[in-house]
């Protein structure tokens, strides 16, 4: 029996990693969590419902794309089993019209070590997205002695979890902007709530973002689970939808940051890289001034790349500034014609999950 999974960090060589599919995607009806955003531009204007095939069709072919890049250099890629998502589901405190997708994984599943757990979104419609890798989670758990299968604490997401009217239409960029400087979020403080893409894992260090999709409760619940780790909570001041770290503070490789030169991390929580000698350095400009239709995230999935090693990155085929400046970084470059896949929940980062990257835990910040 061999060993399947194992990972500490976002740069180590990457050996075995799980791609999503765009199959059966939904645009999700309005629940509290995310009422802010069904996209404004196209004919499903204020609707909800599967997405056009043509899209689905196309996402799954950058998807693709990433597999090939992955496997010709010998990466093992596994896939999700995607459900028909336009179900409604309900729980005892809960019913929802439908779900919504099995893109992108990162925001669904944590590998930390030998253990991979499937995390305490706060959407509704994310609530059964996990079914989508228990064959693959199955799968690990027979062929790994050591696999540790996690399921973190359920929330119940009853209507106490949020603050309502949080999404009110009016409310301009600036108050979010205000909001979001005061870490006013949507969630409130009833039970632990995050997604696996709000967590960094840095070794010894977790950096964990605290916005929309992950509360306060939730690094609380964190640094008990993990008492051997350092649980850092860090904000992004500048982001008006704080949703998910990987298009705002992303590691290259050990010692090296790029940040989001619009969401740039305050200085008091710089401290602990400084004190270590870490570089972080502003990210290049998007080449896009706008994402793609029908699309949830910004233009900065310029900088959602997905680290192969210390030496060699993935960057989306037309995000050429992007590559350039990882080019000057020392990184060899390897573009993926991936923006098609945008609109189904990120870019090269988010559409992965990492199941096995050499490598051990290390203490960065020592
Ligand atoms: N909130 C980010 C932005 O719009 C997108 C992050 C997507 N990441 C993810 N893991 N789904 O800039």
């Amino acid at each position: 029996m061999a060993k399947i999974v194992n990972s500490w960090n976002d740069w180590d060589p990457l050996k075995r990693v799980i791609v999503g599919r765009c199959d059966n995607s939904m645009i999700p009806p309005e629940e509290p969590a995310t009422s802010e955003k069904v996209p404004v531009d196209s004919e499903m204007r204020g609707m909800w419902g599967l997405r056009p095939l043509a899209t689905v069709e196309r996402g799954n072919e950058c998807l693709e794309n990433l597999v090939k890049i992955l496997e010709d250099r010998g990466v093992v890629v596994d896939r999700p089993t995607p459900l028909q998502w336009n179900q409604a589901i309900g729980t005892p405190d809960f019913r929802n019209d439908s779900m919504m997708t099995c893109m992108p994984p990162r925001d669904i599943l944590l590998t930390i070590g030998n253990e991979i757990m499937a995390s305490a979104n706060s959407f509704r419609c994310r609530y059964f997205e996990y079914l989508a890798y228990w064959p693959l989670m199955k799968q690990y758990f027979d062929e790994d002695p050591e696999f540790k299968w996690t399921q973190a604490p359920r929330p119940r997401l009853t209507d106490a979890s949020y603050k309502h009217n949080y999404y009110d239409e009016k409310i301009t960029l600036e108050e979010r902007l205000v909001r979001t400087a005061n870490k006013d979020f949507v969630t409130t403080e009833v039970e632990p709530m995050w997604d696996a893409a709000d967590v960094m894992r840095m070794g010894k260090d977790l950096f964990i973002q605290h916005g929309l999709t992950t509360n306060r409760t939730a690094m609380d619940w964190f640094q008990r689970y993990y008492p051997e780790y350092r649980v850092h909570a860090v904000n992004f001041p500048g982001d008006p939808y704080p949703i998910h770290i990987d298009a705002t503070f992303v590691p290259l490789r050990p010692g090296l940051i790029i940040n989001n030169p619009h969401r740039k991390l305050p200085e008091e929580q710089r401290a602990i890289f400084e004190a270590n000698d870490w570089q972080i350095v502003e990210a290049a400009q998007p080449a896009h001034d706008e994402p793609p239709a029908l699309c949830y995230s910004s233009v900065w999935l310029s900088m959602n790349c997905l680290v192969l090693d210390p030496k060699t990155v993935i960057v989306e085929a037309s995000e050429v500034y992007q590559q350039e400046q990882m080019d000057k970084l020392g990184m060899n470059v390897i573009p993926c014609d991936l923006r098609d896949a945008y609109p189904f929940g990120g870019g090269l980062h988010c559409s992965t999950a990492d199941v096995y990257r050499e490598g051990e835990c290390l203490d960065y910040f020592p």
